[in-house]
C-alpha cells in the first residue's frame, strides 16, 4: 500500500479528477477528507468508499473562503487526523477571449483557482509541520505552461498556480514539506469536455495531442499518487506533465 497511514485532503473531490484521487488514494491505504462545493455528491461518493471499508469523511468547502478553509480542516482532522497530503484539485473552467471577460468573470476564476490553492496551502501547512512533514499536489494544467487562442483567464489562473507551487516548495522545504504541481491536457471530465467539444475544435484539439486522445481522471490520479507518496520524497518544485505529449512539440 503506497500511501499507508497518510491522511489527504483532496479539494473538488465529488466529480472528475478529484473523485478519481480519492478512489485511489484510498485502495492505496490512504484516509480521505473529500470536500467539494457539491455536497450531495461529494457526501454520496464519501460514503461510498466507506461502505467499502476506507476512511474517509466528506467536508463542505468552497476554496475560495478562508473561513471555510479553517473549518473544513479542523473537521477532517477531528475526523481522520492532520492532512499531511493536500490535493488543491478544485477549479473553474471558461473559454474566451480577453476582450471578452468582465473583470467580475476574472475575479471569479483568480478567487476560484489562485486564492483557492493558495488558501488550501496555507490551511495545512501547520499540521504538515506537527507531523514533521507532508506533500502539497496542485492542479495546474498544460494551460499553465502555453498559452491559447480561445482561453485567456483559464490560463492565467493556472500559471499563477504553476508558480505559486514553487513558492511553496522553496519556502516549505525545511519543514520536509514537499510542493508540486501536475498539468494535464483535456481529460475526460465535465471540464474536459467543455474544453474539447463535440465537433471541429475537438477535433482539432485532439490532433494536437501526440497520443491522439483525451487522458482519463484514472491518468492523472496515478501521477498525483506518485506525487502523494513517499516514492517522491526527493521531489518538490517539480511541474510534472500529463498531457499524451501536448507540451513535448
Ligand atoms: N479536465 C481537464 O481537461 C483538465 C485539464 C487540465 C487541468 N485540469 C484541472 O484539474 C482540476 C479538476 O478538473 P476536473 O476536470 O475534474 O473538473 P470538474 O469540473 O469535472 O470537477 C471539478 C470539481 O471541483 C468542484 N469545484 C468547483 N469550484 C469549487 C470551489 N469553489 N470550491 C470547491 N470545489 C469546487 C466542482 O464542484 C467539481 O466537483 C481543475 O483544477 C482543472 O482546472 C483539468
Amino acid at each position: 500500500m503506497r500511501l499507508e497511514g497518510k491522511v489527504a485532503f483532496v479539494t473538488g473531490a465529488a466529480a472528475g479528477i478529484g473523485a478519481a484521487v480519492a478512489r485511489r488514494f484510498v485502495a492505496e491505504g490512504a484516509a480521505v477528507a473529500l470536500s467539494d462545493v457539491r455536497a450531495e455528491d461529494g457526501a454520496a461518493l464519501s460514503e461510498a468508499l466507506n461502505a467499502d471499508g476506507h476512511r474517509t469523511c466528506f467536508v463542505p468547502l468552497d476554496v475560495s473562503f478562508e473561513s471555510q478553509w479553517a473549518e473544513a480542516v479542523a473537521l477532517a482532522t477531528k475526523t481522520l487526523g492532520g492532512p499531511t497530503v493536500l490535493v488543491n484539485n478544485a477549479g473553474i473552467y471558461a473559454r474566451r477571449l480577453i476582450e471578452h471577460t468582465s473583470v467580475s468573470q476574472l475575479d471569479q476564476m483568480l478567487a476560484v483557482n489562485v486564492k483557492g490553492v493558495f488558501l488550501g496551502i496555507k490551511a495545512v501547512l501547520p499540521a504538515m509541520r506537527a507531523a514533521g512533514g507532508g506533500s502539497i499536489i496542485n492542479l495546474s494544467s498544460v494551460a499553465g505552461i502555453i498559452g491559447s487562442g480561445f482561453s485567456s483567464d483559464y490560463n492565467a489562473s493556472k500559471g499563477a498556480v504553476r508558480i505559486l507551487t514553487k513558492c511553496a516548495a522553496i519556502q516549505n522545504a525545511k519543514d520536509n514539506v514537499r510542493c508540486n504541481s501536475v498539468h494535464p491536457a483535456p481529460i475526460e471530465t465535465d471540464m474536459g469536455y467543455e474544453a474539447v467539444p463535440a465537433g471541429a475544435i475537438g477535433e482539432q484539439r485532439l490532433q494536437e495531442i501526440p497520443l491522439g486522445r483525451m487522458g482519463t481522471a484514472e491518468e492523472v490520479a496515478n501521477a498525483i499518487l506518485f506525487l502523494a507518496s513517499d516514492e517522491s520524497s526527493y521531489v518538490t518544485g517539480s511541474e510534472l506533465v500529463v498531457d499524451g505529449g501536448l507540451t513535448a512539440r
